[in-house]
């Protein structure tokens, strides 16, 4: 049988729990994730550099066999070409996030028809956490602990001073 590697793209500025338990929930069906941080973001000053967010992610992903970390720019596509995957996993958490992903998935299909998307859905307890959320509640003052994992709240509080 075809051996599944799979790839997980995103910004990861930074890692949540909701990302955390969708990496659990992936490396527990393919035999190998890539876990892969767009260089290039559009969206916006980045909180974390790109070597501060594989820093974190290999860190929290250490305890997976089969979990590696990567970057990339450019098309998800040819990254994903250029490293033998056949599967892009993306995370729904809820109905709002199904248009985009959606146009997103059959885009890439477009561009690689050979490259299935494969959407998984976190646990309930984290359908409202988003990247954007931690920063923005981290920022002004208040309590994201719980809903990323504790190496990246270290970091949050050395990366925004005078956080009580
Ligand atoms: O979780 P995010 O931050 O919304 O991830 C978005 C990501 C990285 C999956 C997407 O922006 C992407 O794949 N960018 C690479 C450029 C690309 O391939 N675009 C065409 C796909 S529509």
């Amino acid at each position: 049988m075809r051996a599944i590697k799979a790839i997980y793209p995103g910004t990861f500025d930074p890692l949540t729990n909701g990302h955390l338990d969708l990496i659990a929930r992936g490396a527990k069906i393919v035999d190998h994730l890539v876990v892969a941080i767009l260089r290039n973001s559009e969206k916006g000053t980045p909180l974390f550099t790109v070597p501060e967010r594989v820093e974190m992610i290999s860190e929290a992903t250490r305890g997976f066999g089969n979990v590696s970390v990567a970057t990339f720019d450019g098309l998800l596509v040819e990254f994903a070409r250029s490293q033998g995957v056949n599967a892009v996993l993306r995370g729904i958490r809820a109905i709002s996030d199904y248009e985009y992903e959606f146009q997103m998935a059959m885009m890439n299909r477009k561009l690689d028809p050979e490259l299935e998307t494969l959407f998984m859905m976190p646990a309930e307890k984290y359908t409202y956490v988003s990247s954007r959320l931690i920063k923005g509640v981290f920022q002004l003052g208040g309590d994201v602990s719980g809903l990323v994992p504790p190496l990246v709240m270290e970091r949050l509080k050395a990366k925004v001073p005078g956080h009580p």
